[in-house]
């Protein structure tokens, strides 16, 4: 779904409304580690924070891509882009959504390889599948049960047979609220969503960064 042809109901008022401005205002407001990162630590932490899910990330991807053969990844809620210009840099083809057009800007005019685009994860289309669909920190910050679970799917309806979605959350049994804008769900929530379509969880990596409980869920497709 492109810029132009967006119809979620999403207009002042609404709860979507609320949570987009949060998230424009963080983006606009805070440098570009805090305004995705982690907003209680300073510069150094978020530094320290980003290295060390990407290293955790480009281990889980594996060292496959070439650029005779790259892969094709999905960011899924990239906010201003760090993870997929990083990606990019390591060769692999990378397409980038927000529902920030705040992120989506700052990320534009980065560059850096990725092609950006303004959707949210219900609404992304793409004419080809990816070996790797990534969601870094954006499902749990989705507090609606329905817009998560359809944006979970449409996730999944774009990994390739064998390809990985890669989501981040806590690995818990039952759901955990922290604040105003974030939901931590269980894994059997996830599963439930995603074995019906051909997903299996694989393996749970914890970030290992400080006090942070969450990690990354990596659900292969295997139908
Ligand atoms: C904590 S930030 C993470 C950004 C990026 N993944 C990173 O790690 O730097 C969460 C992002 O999710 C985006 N977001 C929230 N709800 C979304 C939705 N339904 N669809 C797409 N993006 C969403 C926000 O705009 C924000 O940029």
């Amino acid at each position: 779904m492109t810029d132009a042809t967006r119809t979620r109901p999403d207009g002042p008022g609404t709860p979507g409304h609320t949570v987009r401005t949060y998230w424009d205002t963080r983006h606009r407001e805070r440098d570009d580690l805090a305004s995705g990162g982690h907003i209680g630590l300073d510069r150094p932490g978020n530094e320290i924070f980003y290295a060390v899910r990407l290293g955790q990330l480009l281990t889980l991807i594996g060292d496959v891509s070439s650029p005779a053969a790259p892969l094709f990844v999905l960011d899924a809620g990239c906010g201003k882009g760090h993870f997929a210009r990083a990606l990019a840099r390591c060769g692999h083809h990378v397409d980038a959504f927000d529902t920030s057009e705040e992120a989506i800007g700052r990320a534009r005019a980065e560059g850096g390889g990725p092609r950006y685009a303004f959707a949210a994860l219900d609404e992304w289309r793409s004419p080809w599948l990816y070996d790797v669909v990534l969601g870094v920190d954006v499902l749990f910050h989705v507090l609606d049960d329905a817009e998560w679970a359809a944006g979970l799917r449409n996730l999944a309806s774009l990994v390739r047979i064998t390809g990985r979605l890669i989501v981040t959350d806590e690995h818990t049994d039952e759901p955990v609220p922290r604040g105003d804008y974030i939901l931590h769900r269980p894994l059997a929530a996830y599963r439930r969503e995603l074995e019906p379509l051909g997903l299996s969880h694989s393996l749970f990596r914890p970030y290992g960064f400080r006090e942070n409980r969450v990690g990354f869920h990596v659900f292969t497709r295997t139908s």
